[in-house]
């Protein structure tokens, strides 16, 4: 064991959660900053039951593990249930999210404040890179699937994938 753990100090962890359906540039620019403020940082795949994604939870994982490969210190994995449990099992005290947006914010903190109050784990907020800040899964694929063209919105292994799945519904 090489690194932090093999001198027994503490390793500084992360989570960026998210449905990741599909990972964006702006996730991904998320990603790559938290990995460098932190030592590990967890990507988590929420499932929602409720909501049909367009990729599978695990061809969602199986792109973010491609485009974040590089980083070296990004775990990436899915959860069914409350974002606080997937931070306790793993001894993670904080939750990175980008904010676009001051749309964003209502919402997003009344859950940091939830979550906190659940289990005292923190939120914190990364302003989006100003290039990203329209930005969504959402979006992205509305106007794929309307022919738009979104190549320089997405990493290239995730759009070659959103355009083959597009084209075989
Ligand atoms: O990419 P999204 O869909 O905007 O991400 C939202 C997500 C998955 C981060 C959020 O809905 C979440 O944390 N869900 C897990 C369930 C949970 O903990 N709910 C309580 C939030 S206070």
């Amino acid at each position: 064991m090489t690194g932090p753990e093999s001198e027994g100090l503490t390793m500084r962890r992360a989570v960026c959660p998210g449905s990741f359906d599909p990972i964006t540039n702006g996730h991904l620019d998320i990603i790559a900053r938290a990995s460098k403020l932190y030592d590990v940082v967890h990507v988590a795949v929420m499932i929602n039951q409720s909501k049909k994604g367009l990729f599978e939870i695990e061809e969602r994982i199986d792109l973010i593990r491609q485009v974040t490969a590089d980083f070296g210190n990004v775990e990436v994995e899915s959860f069914h249930g409350l974002l606080v449990d997937f931070c306790k099992q793993r001894d993670i005290p904080a939750i990175v999210k980008g904010l676009r947006a001051v749309s964003d914010f209502d919402y997003e903190l009344q859950m940091a404040q939830m979550n906190n109050g659940l289990s005292g784990v923190e939120t914190l907020f990364v302003p989006t890179n100003p290039t990203y800040s329209f930005l969504s899964s959402s979006l992205v694929k509305e106007v794929a699937a309307w022919g738009g063209d979104v190549a320089h919105l997405l990493p290239p292994v995730v759009h070659e994938a959103l355009v083959e799945r597009l084209g075989k519904k």
